[in-house]
């Protein structure tokens, strides 16, 4: 079409284009023509945006015409202006028309591809529960919280100097021996309890006053049946401040018992000996499967022993660098796995550990 086009502006003679106009309608007419059967080749929008290209690009057809501009007499200027402006607007206008139709099917389909059916029954994510540990744990982190403690942690590779030696525990003491421990080195040890965060945390806070923290955590011991583990969970409590007493203890421990357990729940000490707790108390809660009428969970005797407990020993002070004559505090320790398994009747530890989740979905 092009060629044609070019001749016919080749042989056009000066100011004659007025009397020759209506053949070049008909060029661009068929033009125009051929266009729209471009127009009607293309499928997607990229496919018209070639087509696009071929008439209206930099060198396409529309720009080649118009350079016929400086061909035509100044009197000529405006028809063949016209004439080109018609081509132009005609084809434009048809195939931006055509453009906006794929691009509204197109929108169409995408839209219809992203329906939902908000009426199916929704899929259901299983969500995870807590373990047991977590549990007990988490309830006993905020028992304390609530009442002024901050929870701290401390190292599970410890140094023996903190494990025992700050703890009072004479070289001796048959808690040391290799077959109760697990040492790394001479000095280093798998922390066998919780309570050297007590040593560490009077070291970081003398002279500082009150120490009110528990210390939750992971302990290890050469231990391995039905109610011990190799590995296991307990939770420290400190408390140093001028004049704490063993009332202070008690009320607190009661406290504790009463709210992981049931108000209904009491609480009896039992005299007992801790190396770095001065006096030192065993502490049971009364049996909550028999009313203390004795049954096989208190072995018959109506109380179960949960934890361990004193006044934090003067030595334990001092070396801390707080003076027993002026300072005095107490200290606990509990098992977590002990207070879970009570909590929930469970009568073998390993199931906390076996994680098999037809138990652990119990919870
Ligand atoms: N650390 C002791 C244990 O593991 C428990 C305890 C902690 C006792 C604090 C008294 C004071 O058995």
């Amino acid at each position: 079409m092009l060629e044609k086009i070019k001749k016919f502006f080749e042989n056009l003679e000066t100011d004659s284009l007025e009397k020759q106009s209506n053949f070049l309608k008909n060029l661009l007419n068929q033009a125009k023509e051929e266009g729209k059967a471009d127009i009607a080749k293309g499928n997607t929008v990229d496919d018209l945006k070639t087509v696009q290209t071929k008439y209206f690009g930099k060198k396409g057809l529309v720009p080649d015409l118009m350079r016929y501009m400086g061909k035509v007499s100044n009197k000529d200027k405006p028809l063949l202006g016209k004439i080109i402006h018609e081509f132009k607007t005609d084809l434009e206008n048809h195939l931006n028309q055509i453009i906006a139709d794929i691009e509204k099917a197109e929108n169409n389909a995408k839209l219809e591809a992203e329906k939902i059916d908000i009426t199916l029954p929704g899929t259901n994510t299983k969500i995870g529960h807590k373990h047991p540990l977590t549990i007990v744990e988490d309830q006993i982190k905020e028992i304390f919280t609530n009442i002024g403690y901050t929870v701290v942690e401390g190292y599970e590779i410890e140094e023996d100097y903190y494990n025992f030696e700050r703890l009072n525990i004479p070289k001796d003491h048959p808690a040391r021996e290799m077959q109760d421990t697990f040492y790394l080195n001479e000095d280093v040890v798998l922390r066998t309890h919780t309570s050297p965060v007590q040593a560490r945390i009077m070291d970081k806070l003398c002279p500082t006053l009150p120490v009110k923290v528990i210390a939750p955590g992971k302990v290890f011991r050469r231990d391995d049946d039905a109610t011990h583990s190799p590995m296991f969970h307990q939770i420290e409590g400190l408390i140093v401040d001028k004049n704490i007493t063993f009332a202070d203890l008690k009320g607190t421990l009661l406290h504790l018992v009463q709210s992981v357990f049931g108000e209904e729940r009491e609480i009896r000490l039992r005299p007992s000996f801790f190396p770095f707790t001065e006096p030192s108390a065993e502490v049971d809660v009364s049996c909550g499967n028999c009313n203390q009428e004795g049954c096989r969970v208190c072995g018959y005797t109506g109380w179960l022993e949960i934890l361990g407990s004193g006044m934090v020993h003067p030595k334990v002070l001092e070396m801390a660098g707080y003076d027993p004559k002026e300072v005095s505090g107490f200290a606990f320790g509990l098992g977590i796995e002990r207070i879970a398994m009570l909590k929930y009747g469970i009568d073998d530890m390993r199931l906390l550990f076996d994680n098999d989740l037809r138990f652990l979905e119990q919870f």
